[in-house]
């Protein structure tokens, strides 16, 4: 069986990285969405939220399962039973950053890989950090996440949908 994770912040989940989801659930026996619980950026929603908008978003993908994680990418992926991380690169920008982080993680654990996915056009421009601003100021979101997604945002921020 052929098990991915996918990791990442997803505070919160956009349709980015839903675009990367479905697509490496193709490639896939089992993709596991890696929800990071100990990251340095202080999140808007907590570790059960981000997995529960995301497990919300991934109903239709059967194979896709969500969990939260703390500590090493490494060990969350060979704790999974993964041979692979899944990442998506969106622009130049993102490359030195995730050259760094799959040669590391290589070095510390040489059997599981790291496999990229150049994101959909549409979603190049795309980040968690701008969903929220874009909410903040009173902006509509609802072309960059799900719509329990925006929902949720809004009332973080305390902004009727309009
Ligand atoms: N579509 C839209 N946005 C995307 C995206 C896509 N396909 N891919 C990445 N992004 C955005 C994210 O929304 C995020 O935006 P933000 O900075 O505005 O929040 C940004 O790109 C990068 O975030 P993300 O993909 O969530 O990664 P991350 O940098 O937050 O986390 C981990 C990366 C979880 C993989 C990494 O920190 C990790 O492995 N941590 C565990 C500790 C560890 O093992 N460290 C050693 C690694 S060398």
């Amino acid at each position: 069986m052929r098990i991915a994770v996918y990791p990442g912040s997803f505070d919160p989940v956009t349709l980015g990285h839903i675009d990367i989801i479905s697509r490496s659930s193709r490639l896939f026996d089992k993709l596991i969405v890696g929800v990071l619980n100990n990251s340095s950026k202080i999140p808007l929603f907590s570790a059960q939220e981000r997995v529960n908008m995301i497990e919300d978003a991934v109903r239709e993908y059967p194979n896709v399962e969500v969990q939260s994680f703390d500590g090493l990418l490494v060990d969350f992926a060979r704790m999974s039973h993964a041979t692979a991380v899944v990442r998506g690169l969106r622009a130049v920008t993102d490359f030195e950053y995730e050259l760094q982080m799959s040669q590391t993680n290589h070095i510390i654990a040489p059997d599981i890989d790291t496999i990229f996915l150049t994101t959909n056009l549409n979603y190049a421009y795309l980040s968690s950090s701008v969903v929220k601003e874009v909410a903040r100021y009173g902006g509509d979101i609802s072309k960059f996440v799900t719509t329990l997604v925006r929902d949720k945002v809004l009332d973080k921020y305390n902004i009727t949908a309009k």
